[in-house]
């Protein structure tokens, strides 16, 4: 899509303000207004863009943290509206896919619902998905060929804090055998080595993992080192506690860790103040001010993420590659 001197349309839904702010500063546009009334009666949501959008290039900020269903509900409805008001084309943003974890029909009788989101989102009309950090790549493709999926990457600005600590004597662990194929370029980049956790869940659904096992490198075993847990999101906190008790139980000097989505959800965050990882470092990908101040050990990444969507989402309406942002 060429847009010649037209600029991108950025609308930013209810508790996407931590990013949307930075994104259209990064643009230089305002946030188009819209209006969304929740009524008391039936819970029914109205949404109203405020503003012609007839053959724009529109992309659209949802939050997808709590509540999640609602939060949803109101990107599909805003989409609808934008579509029907004549947008050239919607781009959905969703730094964190809902639902990415559902990927895949692991018990009998349940529903694949990271696909369902897909389905839903391209009945509402969406033309282009930009996202960061998948929980499985497979995800993109659960959008039909005419819907392309940009998946940003984190691991670069991640890596970049890194690097300016102390990385003496430090090993990298992957959280999981899911993350074991995903750390090599965390690895690469800092050039360290890394091990990987088998984490089991035992008891099926619960948030409550089993460290069973660990996979060392013999040129940097665990014992004695720093280790730093790599993971794509903490949510309970549960995968990063149990890591971390079973990294010290095996000699680890200390443990810190790092992940690109911060759920954070339910009592994560007084579990995790009161665990034995000394840092947590993940990426603004969703909201974080009450979990900072609430946590001091938690340290955001928040410019450089806001910006490397900002980045992506002028790339993506001048048509220009957005991989070279992976660099
Ligand atoms: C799971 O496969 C993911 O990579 C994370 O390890 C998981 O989502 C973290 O969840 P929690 O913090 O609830 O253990």
């Amino acid at each position: 899509m060429r847009n010649g001197d037209r600029k991108p349309v950025i609308v930013v839904c209810r508790g996407a303000e931590y990013l949307g702010d930075g994104i259209c500063a990064n643009l230089g546009v305002k946030a188009c207004p819209t209006t969304v009334v929740k009524f008391d009666s039936n819970e029914n949501l109205l949404v109203t863009i405020d503003k012609s959008v007839r053959g724009d290039d529109v992309f659209v900020i949802s939050p997808s943290c709590p509540p999640v269903h609602e939060r949803l509900f109101e990107l599909m409805m805003t989409i609808d509206a934008l579509k029907s008001a004549s947008a050239a084309r919607v781009t959905a943003v969703l730094p964190y896919f809902p639902y990415a974890r559902s990927d895949k029909k692991d018990q009998p009788r349940i529903s694949i619902t990271a696909r369902l989101v897909a389905d839903m989102l391209v009945t509402a009309g969406v033309d282009r998905i930009l996202t960061m950090d998948l929980h499985s790549p497979q995800v993109a493709g659960f959008f039909p060929r005419n819907i392309p999926v940009d998946v940003l990457k984190a691991v670069r600005l991640i890596c970049e804090f890194w690097r300016k600590r102390d990385l003496d004597n430090t090993v990298l662990v992957a959280g999981d055998a899911g993350e074991a194929k995903e750390i090599g370029p965390y690895a690469s980049r800092l050039n360290l080595k890394f091990a990987i956790v088998d984490k089991r869940r035992p008891g099926g659904n619960d948030d409550k993992p089993k460290a069973v096992n660990i996979v060392e490198d013999r040129d940097a075993p665990i014992n004695g080192r720093r280790c730093i847990i790599v993971d794509d999101e903490v949510s309970s906190g549960g995968t990063l506690i149990e890591a971390a008790n079973f990294l010290m139980e095996r000699g680890a000097a200390s443990v810190s860790a790092t992940c690109v989505h911060p759920v954070l959800g339910g009592n994560a965050i007084p579990r995790l103040t009161e665990s034995i990882i000394d840092e947590l470092v993940v990426c603004g990908s969703l909201p974080t001010a009450e979990k900072s101040s609430a946590m001091p050990k938690l340290t955001v990444i928040q410019d450089p993420v806001t910006r490397l969507i900002g980045d992506a989402i002028g790339r993506i309406h001048r048509d220009e590659s957005v991989s070279e942002l992976f660099l």
